[in-house]
């Protein structure tokens, strides 16, 4: 169903995104070892993630990071990554047996996981490295000839993993274990080239191919098809004037289409109302995070969102805005917070302009947000 607001697990369920799937499994076809989903929020990345994972036939760990990281306290954890590893096994073992990809015979030889028939299982005082476990996977591949993939979703969480340096185990991934590919993925696309550093000699990832598959926004008619489609799935009649409406207002973000279609369709709301519980709703959850992120220097990350979302959007112009309303600051500081909004991709700079490219967003800092 094209309206169930959790991300997508079936192809087809997930509407108009063909060429970004045959581009990831393309990539797997050809044995590449790193490839990156990005786009901003709410823009299908699981979605494509779980869809592509499935169909690929490949055996995979996909490791939601963003939940680690909130759920134990804003770091990651070895353990907590172990664990989360292991859940993923667990509720695949059915597919694994179906592919004879032999889990036991694979993480069983890894000190501190533990498998039985059901799943796997980690001890409290594990002592292995994810190299460790890595490398258990490859060679039993190498063997029986597969290729096993890691995916990382919201992966730029990584970089807060106390001491350990991901990007080197990736790296060091990347040139020696022939049968895995790593698929990351990520909202917060800046943060997330920052932490794998691709293009930073001193880096370990350096100069290492990768492929990007780049989620990009549904066009007009591209949104209206998809609104029409989940419209009918649920055979309801509605209105070509309303789509319209709803395409203006919330943009080709699939996310907040979606979550517009399941309260009409499936809620069973009227047109404006879905409406306005799309804006209110959804407005919490990017406000709640917005809040996470900016926090560090609330006021004035506030005041360059809440000036952009007026429709300022030159350098100068946000830059006068801001200092007016929170004080003066250096151009350099001030450059350093835009981009940093931009690395966040709450704002887009483009033909040396700023955006806001979430409508959502732009609501929430127009009528929620006070400096
Ligand atoms: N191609 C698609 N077809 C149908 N529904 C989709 C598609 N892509 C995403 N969705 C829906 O949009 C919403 C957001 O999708 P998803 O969680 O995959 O996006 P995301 O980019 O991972 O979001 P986040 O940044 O919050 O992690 C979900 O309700 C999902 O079901
Ligand atoms: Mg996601």
């Amino acid at each position: 169903m094209l309206f169930d607001v959790r991300p997508k697990i079936f192809e087809e369920d997930l509407f108009n995104r063909e060429r970004e799937l045959n581009m990831i499994l393309e990539a797997l076809r050809l044995g590449e070892g790193i490839i990156l989903v990005t786009g901003i929020r709410r823009i299908g990345k699981s979605s494509v993630l779980n869809v592509a994972l499935k169909k690929s036939n490949l055996p995979y760990v996909i490791i939601d990071v963003r939940k680690i990281f909130f759920e134990y306290g804003n770091v990651i954890h070895r353990r907590a990554l172990f664990n989360a590893i292991a859940d993923s096994f667990t509720r695949n073992m059915k597919f694994f047996e179906k592919i004879k990809f032999k889990v036991k015979d694979v993480i069983g030889r890894i000190k501190g996981f533990y498998v039985s028939e059901v799943g796997v299982e980690v001890e409290p005082n594990i002592n292995s490295k994810l190299t460790d476990i890595l490398a258990a996977i490859d060679e039993w591949c190498l063997k029986n000839d597969f290729r096993f993939i890691v995916a990382f979703d919201e992966a730029q969480y990584l970089r807060f993993a106390g001491g350990v340096k991901y990007d080197g185990i990736f790296a060091w991934v990347a040139d020696n274990l022939r049968n895995i590919s790593i698929i990351f993925t990520g909202s917060e696309i800046g943060v997330l080239r920052d932490f794998l550093k691709f293009d930073d000699p001193s880096a370990p990832l350096y100069g290492r191919y990768y492929r990007e598959v780049v989620l990009n926004r549904f066009d007009r008619e591209t949104s209206i098809q998809f609104l029409k489609k989940g419209f009918e799935e649920l055979r309801m009649e509605v209105d070509g004037e309303e789509l319209e409406e709803v395409v203006d207002k919330l943009d080709g973000i699939v996310g907040w289409l979606t979550f517009y279609g399941y309260c009409r369709g499936i809620q069973g709301l009227s047109h404006r109302r879905a409406l306005n519980e799309t804006f209110e709703k959804c407005s919490r959850l990017v406000l709640e995070e917005l809040q996470k992120i900016i926090e560090p220097s609330r006021r004035r990350y506030g005041a360059i969102l809440k000036a952009v979302s007026l429709g300022y959007t030159k350098w100068s112009d946000i830059k006068d805005y801001v200092t007016i309303k929170v004080g003066s600051i250096t151009d350099r500081r001030f450059s350093m917070l835009l981009n940093k909004l931009v690395k966040y991709s709450y704002l887009i700079k483009e033909n040396g302009r700023y955006e806001i490219p979430d409508p959502i967003v732009k609501y929430v800092l127009r009528e929620k947000f006070q400096i």
